[in-house]
């Protein structure tokens, strides 16, 4: 059964570790994602972008998928299935698709407009239980194609937005999505602690979790920081696999190209990936 992430994450504020957020692109992935959660006592957040969500041919499709797979292999630990960076129309389309939690991100929007419409989209999410993330202040890098300046949030913004009733905020902190520059001047501190005595028990939510360094990552939780999100490491874990099991020509023993076979090596690549950021984000033994 699909959750809410609101229960999960504020035992992630009050306990002082964070839930991963492990973004999805197909079943490889998600099973890999579903099993390591189980086996290692997680609750997981599993997100889905737009561009994913188009990929895998719609969110009733993504839908269908991470129910039957939770019945068929049996998780018992909570597992949200969250929209990451929706736009204001996706994030109607994924509440109508059955999603458990489902991200606005506004951040784009004048800030009158950004509260505006994730106001509506609380009392939406409220009546259906579901949990909603918002977010202030722009992340960097590149999100489907989108590429964000990467700014601190404006921490009385980040207190107008949370006190709309979100149920976790993400705010800009210096982070950036995919591979960090060489000259990446780190995450802002000043800015989460800020932001963190403004919004109280609030959980902020950390994006662009590959490649921050680990000191940086507990300073973030024992901040406030209660989910962290991960797509770009699992990728290139994945990749890696792929490739040495091709390089090695193994796709082409035994009955030739056989796709389970060729997918196994990054499939279990992303278990190992996510297994060491359950480990690292202490959300392990939690569920
Ligand atoms: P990375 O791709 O940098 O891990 O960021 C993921 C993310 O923040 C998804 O919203």
């Amino acid at each position: 059964m699909l959750v809410s992430a609101k229960e999960m994450l504020e035992k992630a504020k009050a306990g002082k570790y964070a839930v991963g957020q492990f973004n999805i692109n197909n079943l490889e992935w998600t099973k890999a994602i579903l099993l390591t959660a189980e086996e290692l006592k997680s609750p997981v957040i599993l997100g889905v972008s737009e561009g994913a969500g188009k990929y895998m041919y719609g969110y009733n499709t993504v839908v269908g998928m991470v129910k039957g797979m939770i019945e068929t292999l049996k998780i018992t630990v909570p597992v949200a299935l969250h929209l990451d960076h929706g736009s204001y129309e996706g994030a109607y389309k994924c509440i109508e698709a059955g999603f458990s939690s489902v991200m606005f991100d506004g951040s784009h929007y004048p800030i009158e407009e950004n509260i505006a419409k994730t106001k509506e989209l609380v009392e939406v999410c409220n009546q259906k239980g579901l949990s909603l993330e918002a977010e202030v202040g722009s992340i960097g890098g590149e999100e489907d194609g989108v590429v964000g300046m990467g700014e601190c949030a404006d921490p009385d913004e980040c207190k107008m937005i949370a006190d709309l009733g979100v149920t976790m905020l993400a705010a800009g902190i210096g982070n950036i999505h995919g591979k960090y520059p060489a000259n990446w001047a780190g995450l802002s501190f000043e800015t989460l602690a800020a932001v963190s005595e403004k919004v109280g028990s609030m959980p902020l939510v950390l994006h662009g979790g590959t490649g921050i360094p680990e000191d940086m990552i507990k300073k973030a939780i024992s901040l406030g920081v209660s989910k962290i999100n991960v797509n770009t490491e699992c990728q290139l874990s994945f990749a890696a696999a792929t490739r040495k099991y091709i390089e090695a020509g193994k796709d082409l023993e035994g009955k030739g190209f056989d796709p389970r076979k060729l997918l196994a090596p990054g499939t279990e690549a992303i278990k190992a990936t996510v297994r060491e950021k359950m480990e690292l984000f202490g959300s392990v033994g939690r569920a």
